[in-house]
C-alpha cells in the first residue's frame, strides 16, 4: 500500500488571470481525519474541484494511492471511491430523499438502456438491493421515517445529512466535506460532529473537510492544513495550528478562529 492515500504535489491552478492556487502540498494517510481551512476565497473549495474532477489543474499532480488521477472526469473520481458533499447542498429536489441516495447508486452500478427498458431479472434483483441498501443507509443515519418526503420541505440539517448519507452510499473511502456544518445551529453541529465520528469508525474513511466552524475542525481533525489567497499557510495539528501567528492575523477580522 502507498504511503498515502491520496497525495498533492505543487497544486497549483488558474481561472484565467486569477491565480486561485500555488503549490499546494499534501498527503493524506489512509484514516486520517484532515481539516483544510483559510479565510473565504481562499482556495479551499477549488481545492475540492480539482481532487472531484471537476477542473483539471493548471500545474502540479493528485496522486491517489500513488496514482496519478489528473484530469478525470467526475464520475471516474466518484468511481474510484472518493465521494464527496458539496458547500451549497445538492440534492434532487423533486425527488423523495430515497430516491435521492438510490440514483447515486444507480450511477454507480451503471444500466444499459435495454435492461431498463425490459426490466430483466438482473434488473429486477439489482432494483431490489439497491431499495434495500438505500433504506439500509436511512436507517442508520436515523433518516428511515423522510424516507418519503422531499428534500426541499426538510431543515437544513437533516438535508445535510441526507447529502452525507448519498455520498456514502457510493461506498467511498476518501469521504470529502464542503463545509458541513455550514448554516447549522449549534445543536445541529454536535450531532454532526458525532455523526462524522461514527462514519470515520464504522466505514473505516479517511475524511477530509473544509469548514469555518472552528470547534468542528478542532475536536475531529488529527491534522489540519490552513490556506490564505491561495498559498498554505500553516500545517499541522490543532494545537499548533490554534498557536501560530500566521493563521491568528490571517483569520483577523474573520472572527471564527
Ligand atoms: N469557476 C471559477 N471561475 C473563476 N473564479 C473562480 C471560480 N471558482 C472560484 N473562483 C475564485 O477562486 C478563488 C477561490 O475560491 P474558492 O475556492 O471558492 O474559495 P473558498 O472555498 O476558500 O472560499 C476566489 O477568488 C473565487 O472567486
Ligand atoms: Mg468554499
Amino acid at each position: 500500500m502507498n504511503e498515502y492515500h491520496l497525495e498533492l504535489r505543487n497544486l497549483s491552478h488558474r481561472f484565467g488571470g486569477l491565480q486561485a492556487l500555488t503549490d499546494i502540498n499534501l498527503g493524506l494517510k489512509r484514516g486520517d481525519i484532515a481539516g483544510l481551512i483559510g479565510p473565504n476565497g481562499a482556495g479551499k473549495t477549488t481545492v475540492f474541484n480539482l481532487v472531484s474532477g471537476f477542473y483539471v489543474p493548471s500545474e502540479g499532480d493528485i496522486l491517489l494511492e500513488g496514482v496519478r488521477i489528473n484530469a478525470r472526469k467526475p464520475h471516474e473520481i466518484a468511481s474510484m471511491k472518493i465521494g464527496r458533499t458539496f458547500q451549497n447542498i445538492r440534492l434532487w429536489s423533486e425527488m423523495t430523499v430515497l430516491d435521492n441516495i438510490r440514483i447515486a447508486q444507480h450511477y454507480r452500478l451503471g444500466y444499459n438502456a435495454a435492461e431498463v427498458f425490459f426490466k430483466t431479472r438482473r434488473y429486477r434483483e439489482r432494483e431490489a438491493e439497491i431499495t434495500r441498501s438505500a433504506r439500509e443507509l436511512l436507517e442508520a443515519f436515523h433518516l428511515a421515517d423522510l424516507a418519503e418526503e422531499y428534500p426541499r420541505n426538510l431543515p437544513y440539517g437533516i438535508q445535510r445529512r441526507v447529502e452525507i448519507a448519498r455520498a456514502l452510499s457510493l461506498q467511498p473511502e476518501l469521504l470529502m466535506l464542503d463545509e458541513p456544518a455550514a448554516g447549522l445551529s449549534t445543536a445541529d453541529v454536535s450531532e454532526l460532529i458525532d455523526y462524522i465520528n461514527w462514519i470515520h469508525d464504522t466505514f473505516k474513511l479517511t475524511i477530509w473537510m473544509i469548514e469555518h466552524q472552528m470547534e468542528v475542525i478542532m475536536t475531529l481533525c488529527h491534522t489540519i492544513q490552513v490556506i490564505d489567497f491561495g498559498r498554505e499557510i500553516a500545517k499541522g495539528t490543532p494545537e499548533a495550528i490554534r498557536s501560530n501567528p500566521e493563521v491568528i492575523k490571517a483569520y483577523l477580522g474573520e472572527g471564527t478562529i
